[in-house]
């Protein structure tokens, strides 16, 4: 760490859905720098000021910056922080973001209990996590990892199954699909990285009892 980087506490945001409320809950705690949206092209933004600097990573990447220091914390969901098993420190539930990984069907393929899909296929983005939940359950499946849209993969025959997030459910619904089980809920979690936490303790202690202070008063919303 040079100490450049011990001036400044680097902030790791997701592009995607949750960049929007994450970025919210920081200003409204006193964290942010001018400029810092989804839509620009930077990565890296700082606030000179306060000495503060906000990177913008793609969503599965973000705790890997966070494990390796590249930035001292972070802001990313649950279901990522299970898929990706990094070696970081989860702070706070942010209680935004709220979703569910679940496993849905198409409804013609409807069975009565979990297990009558055995040795079936399931198409998903996160294949770690769809990996231990069938094991866990004593279900053997094929998993094929796909990078987005797992929806179609039913319609057009390339897997029986989906393991995906649920949001609203609308995605599932115009595409002809049923909720099965739920992997596990997930929303948004405050992350550190186990060095920083030590070493600028002061700072991101301080940072998580304002965000914690604005989610207690109601105004994260
Ligand atoms: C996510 C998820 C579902 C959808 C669920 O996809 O993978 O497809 O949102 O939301 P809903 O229940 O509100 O319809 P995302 O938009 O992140 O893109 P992706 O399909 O490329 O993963």
């Amino acid at each position: 760490m040079t100490s450049s980087d011990m001036d400044y506490l680097t902030v790791a945001l997701p592009k995607g859905k949750l960049f929007e409320p994450a970025a919210r809950i920081l200003a409204k705690a006193g964290y942010t720098a001018q400029g810092l949206s989804e839509n620009s092209r930077k990565l890296v933004i700082a606030n000179e000021e306060k000495r503060i600097r906000f990177i913008i990573t793609k969503t599965g990447d973000l705790p890997t910056y966070v494990e390796y220091g590249a930035a001292d914390i972070g802001i990313i969901g649950k279901d990522v922080l299970l898929e990706e098993n990094k070696d970081v420190y989860e702070l706070l539930d942010l209680k935004f973001g709220y979703c569910r990984m679940m496993v849905a069907v198409p409804k013609e393929l409807l069975k009565e209990k979990l297990s009558d899909y055995a040795h079936m296929r399931v198409a998903t983005k996160y294949s770690a996590t769809a990996e231990r939940f069938f094991h866990s359950m004593g279900i053997q499946v094929e998993i094929i990892k796909l990078n987005g849209s797992i929806e179609l993969a039913p319609m057009v025959g390339l897997a029986e199954l989906i393991v995906d997030l649920v949001e609203t459910g609308r995605t599932l619904r115009e595409n002809n699909l049923i909720e099965v089980a739920e992997v596990h809920p997930a929303t948004a979690r405050l992350i550190a990285n186990r060095v920083s936490f030590k070493v600028k303790f002061d700072r991101i202690h301080q940072l998580a009892e304002e965000i914690r202070a604005v989610l207690e008063s109601g105004a994260a919303e």
